[in-house]
């Protein structure tokens, strides 16, 4: 039974409240927006358009962004309810401690810890491609061989370096400099879509939905799972070319979950915290079709560039200075999201080791900075390594396991925290319970059965690590664990 102790949301919150672990309460929901918006727009819209375009869905791709929309709507109100229910540091995991017991709240932790580190890892090797093609656009070329994809993709661990040791000094003066690289970015995605208006043309959008067809891209491991289980024989593009699209465009919409692991530092997070994520994956929703229409109306989906889609439809047009402002933009655009992420995954370690289930030492808050140092350079260690090492092209779909595995337990934990703690104030209530949760986690497993089979494959074995770790450290170690032993040990009289 101890797999399903859970953690009282009262303990959750007193937790927060213990001098030695309180983090600095000044964001605000502009600040939370602004956040929101900062993770979300990044590597998705930049680069993976162009790839879920060409290779899966055609100009239908904006249609798959609908549809990841319509999943992240869902879940965003299910995140937006737990975080003005439990507001501390940690998001969905610490939902999870407080509803479905340790052991899915250790691998909802596990999985979110996958999506952030690798994640940012990913966003920082997106940036040193960025980096490299403004470089070259305007005369400067970087060696291939510690370039984007060379033996070690310096820039990218650079980048990580210098935003650890942001993330160090303190929150707030990250958040500024966050400011202006959104305002860069937005301006970026708006650019493309008012300047692009005029090279779209109609006949670029025929035929909407291609016919389904085999291709390379999509057959053994690499054909979505779903295709495989019922022996479909693996095809890309038609009907189910959208929802595979929509299974690789979702990695566009990771972050607005991150919001909810700012908890601890917002003033009045029961209010700001559903302003936050749901305000900012409305505005990203707007943006991406809007970019998604005009990129495959400027430039016919088999000749869009799977890497550095935006950038290369204005050049196909002749803008090559428009397509230099683009790529600097992405430069700057980029910086945020890995940030934002590096941040969410030091703020999920730092709940995990404060409950015992990683070791507690690391959680120690900086006197002067009132930041988890510890965590941040853990961080900040394990993202320069997995940036500048591994391969590029082949973690994104990782990513996007573990956040939907994420969204779908705490779409079911909506469902037992208000059968357990009806009593809870909840700021903001998920209308027409159970059937929306019950809808949202199906509509993320659906998703996720479409990624893949190689990734179901590596995320398996991800989740095997995890729970190694579990029953080797966590579960002994926990600290509502500890709590809960001696009220078990039967008291001897006299
Ligand atoms: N949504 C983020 C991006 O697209 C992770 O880069």
């Amino acid at each position: 039974m101890s797999l399903l102790r859970t953690k009282t949301i009262e303990q959750s919150l007193a937790d927060a409240d213990e001098p030695e672990y309180q983090l600095k309460r000044s964001l605000g929901p502009l600040d939370l927006i602004v956040f929101g918006v900062g993770v979300v727009i990044g590597a998705g819209i930049f680069t993976l358009t162009g790839r879920a375009a060409h290779e899966t869905a055609g100009p239908a791709i904006v249609l798959s962004f609908v549809v990841a929309a319509v999943c992240c709507a869902l879940a965003a109100m299910c995140y937006a309810e737990f975080a003005s229910t439990v507001p501390v540091s940690g998001s969905a995991y610490t939902f999870s401690y407080a509803s479905l017991g340790e052991l899915l709240a250790w691998i909802v932790g596990w999985d979110l810890l996958l999506e952030m580190f690798l994640g940012a890892s990913v966003v920082a090797q997106g940036w040193s491609a960025y980096l490299g093609t403004f470089l070259s656009q305007v005369g400067f070329d970087i060696p291939e061989s510690i370039g984007y994809g060379g033996v070690v993709d310096v820039p990218a661990v650079v980048l990580v370096l210098v935003l650890g040791g942001l993330i160090t000094i303190g929150i707030k003066e990250s958040m500024r400099v966050n400011l202006v690289l959104v305002g860069i970015k937005l301006f970026i995605v708006l650019f493309v879509i008012f300047a692009g208006i005029q090279f779209v043309s109609a006949a670029n959008y025929e035929p909407f939905v291609p016919p389904s067809q085999p291709t390379e891209t999509t057959s053994g491991l690499t054909q979505p799972l779903l295709q495989a289980m019922l022996g479909i024989e693996p095809a890309a593009f038609g009907v189910g070319g959208i929802f595979a699209g929509a299974a690789l465009v979702f990695f566009a919409y990771i972050g607005f979950d991150v919001v909810a692991t700012t908890a601890e530092e917002t003033r009045n997070p029961k209010r700001d915290l559903p302003i936050g994520i749901i305000g900012s994956l409305l505005i990203c929703t707007v943006l991406y079709c809007a970019v998604a229409l005009v990129v495959t109306g400027m430039v016919p989906f088999d000749e869009l560039s799977p890497e550095a889609a935006l950038a290369n439809a204005f050049e196909v047009h002749g803008q090559d200075w428009m397509a230099t402002v683009i790529s600097a933009g992405a430069v700057a655009g980029l910086t945020t999201v890995v940030l934002t992420l590096m941040i969410g995954a030091s703020r999920v370690m730092f709940a995990m080791s404060r409950d015992h289930l990683l070791p507690p030492g690391l959680a120690k808050v900086h006197p002067t900075f009132r930041t988890p140092w510890v965590i941040t350079a853990i961080v900040t260690a394990v993202c320069a390594v997995v940036a500048g090492l591994t391969p590029v092209g082949v973690l994104e779909e990782m990513v996007n396991i573990g956040t939907l595995s994420a969204f779908v337990l705490v779409s079911i934990g909506v469902i037992v925290l208000r059968r357990t703690r009806p009593d809870l104030p909840r700021a903001f209530r998920v209308p027409w319970v159970p059937v929306l949760p019950i809808a949202s986690a199906a509509i993320c497993l659906y998703l996720a059965l479409n990624l893949p089979v190689e990734t179901w494959l590596r995320f398996v074995a991800w989740l095997a690590i995890g729970f190694v770790i579990y029953f080797t450290y966590s579960r002994g170690h926990s600290r509502v664990g500890k709590a809960q032993e001696p009220a078990r040990t039967p008291v001897r009289p006299g």
